[in-house]
């Protein structure tokens, strides 16, 4: 698949999506229909559709598809369950990572993943496979590995069974995660890079590739969005894998932003992407939220949102965005730790707020899913 596709894949596959209800209903069986169409096309004009009543709806218009993290402890509030209704696709914030699904060696443990993924099919979503291998929320066991063999066994087992339990269920998997340092200088000293050096990403995609051949395999990472050392380092490192004929399908830009424009400069995304698709690639906004600190009006963050998400619907091949949670009281951002605002503030970088409140984030969402 490398470097043959095109990036209209994702509307056909996904067809677009709409319910019969706006966000109101907080039962967990809202029907959803699918019907086919949708392609992106470089020669096309913007697909015109219905007015949307969802974000997946507006994502719809342009062949994208719209994903939201969900975490499993929420799912019972009904809230937040009908906030997550809006989208067609569901990455589960935590609950696939090594920690959660294989916490000893060899036992697997796929309870909690499980309950977003259910969660996901029952409500005619798409799912997101988030992370394989990765140096964060690993657990003590394959940190303290200390051979090449043991290590290799270990990664290659791990991707072996997630990947297949959950076969035919997950569109894509995030299959190597963050591999690059802070700032894009070095890859990570990470037990996977310790002991089996660089080779580590491309023996991932392979088995991954084998794990489940119809799984899209991504490469994902943060502060590579625009141009600079860290996303040339991604850039030149995903260039080579083409070359050498790694199975890797896309390249998942995190987009954990400011709101200042130049972190990231719309133009260097633009052009950051452009180089990505150049390769035949995908590229997917995997994680968006916007923090709003110091001062900053919530009309900056949804500007922001805007024409972030703009650049991608404008660029064929970002075929999905996915905004990274759904209200400011549960956000990441929100835990001691964090890297939220300079001054201490509350980010609140989503688009409900603490009390489900749908932001001025929301309508500007809706209106750059649909091109406008
Ligand atoms: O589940 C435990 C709970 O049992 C315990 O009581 C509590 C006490 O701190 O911690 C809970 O685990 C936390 C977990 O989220 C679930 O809430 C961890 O401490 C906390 O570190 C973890 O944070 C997650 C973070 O990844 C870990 O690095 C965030 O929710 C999650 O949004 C974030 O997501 C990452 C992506 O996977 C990769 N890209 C960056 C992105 C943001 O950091």
């Amino acid at each position: 698949m490398t470097g043959t596709e095109t990036g209209s894949d994702a509307g056909s596959e996904t067809g677009s999506t709409s319910t019969s209800g706006s966000t109101s209903g907080d039962s967990e069986t809202t029907d959803v229909a699918t019907d086919e169409g949708s392609e992106v096309d470089d020669d096309e004009p913007p697909i015109m559709c219905e007015p949307p009543q969802r974000l997946a709806d507006a994502g719809a218009c342009t062949g994208r598809i719209v994903g939201v993290a969900l975490a499993a402890n929420r799912l019972g509030e009904s809230s937040y369950a009908t906030a997550a209704r809006e989208f067609n696709y569901v990455t589960a914030e935590n609950e696939m990572k090594w920690s959660y699904n294989e916490p000893s060696p060899g036992r697997f443990d796929f309870s909690a993943g499980d309950q977003v993924a259910s969660f996901a099919e029952r409500n005619g979503m798409q799912i997101k496979g988030h992370a394989l291998v990765w140096h964060n929320q690993l657990p003590g066991w394959v940190e303290s590995l200390n051979s090449a063999q043991a290590v290799r066994e270990a990664m290659l087992r791990h991707i072996r069974e997630v990947m297949a339990h959950y076969r035919g269920r997950v569109r894509a998997w995030d299959v190597v995660n963050e591999a690059w340092n802070e700032e894009g200088t070095a890859l990570r000293d990470s037990v996977f890079h310790r002991y089996l050096g660089p080779g580590f990403i491309d023996e991932a995609f392979i088995a991954a590739r084998e794990a489940d051949p119809a799984a899209k395999l991504y490469y994902n990472d943060f502060d590579g969005e625009d141009l600079s050392v860290k996303s040339n380092a991604i850039y030149e490192m995903v260039r080579g894998m083409v070359e050498r004929g790694v199975p890797i399908d896309g390249v998942g830009l995190q987009m954990h932003v400011r709101i200042p424009d130049d972190e990231p400069s719309l133009e260097e995304l633009r052009e950051n992407m452009q180089r990505i698709a150049d390769l035949g690639l995908d590229i997917l906004v995997s994680e968006i939220d916007v923090r709003w600190c110091n001062g900053e009006t919530e009309e900056q963050q949804a500007a922001r949102y805007h024409d972030i998400i703009k650049i991608c619907i404008e660029q064929p091949r970002c075929t999905e965005v996915t905004i990274w949670g759904i209200t400011d009281r549960y956000s990441w951002l929100n835990v001691p730790g964090a890297p939220s605002c300079p001054n201490g503030e509350t980010p609140h970088p989503l688009l409900w707020d603490d009390n489900y409140g749908k932001k001025l984030s929301y309508d500007a969402v809706m209106l750059a899913l649909q091109g406008l």
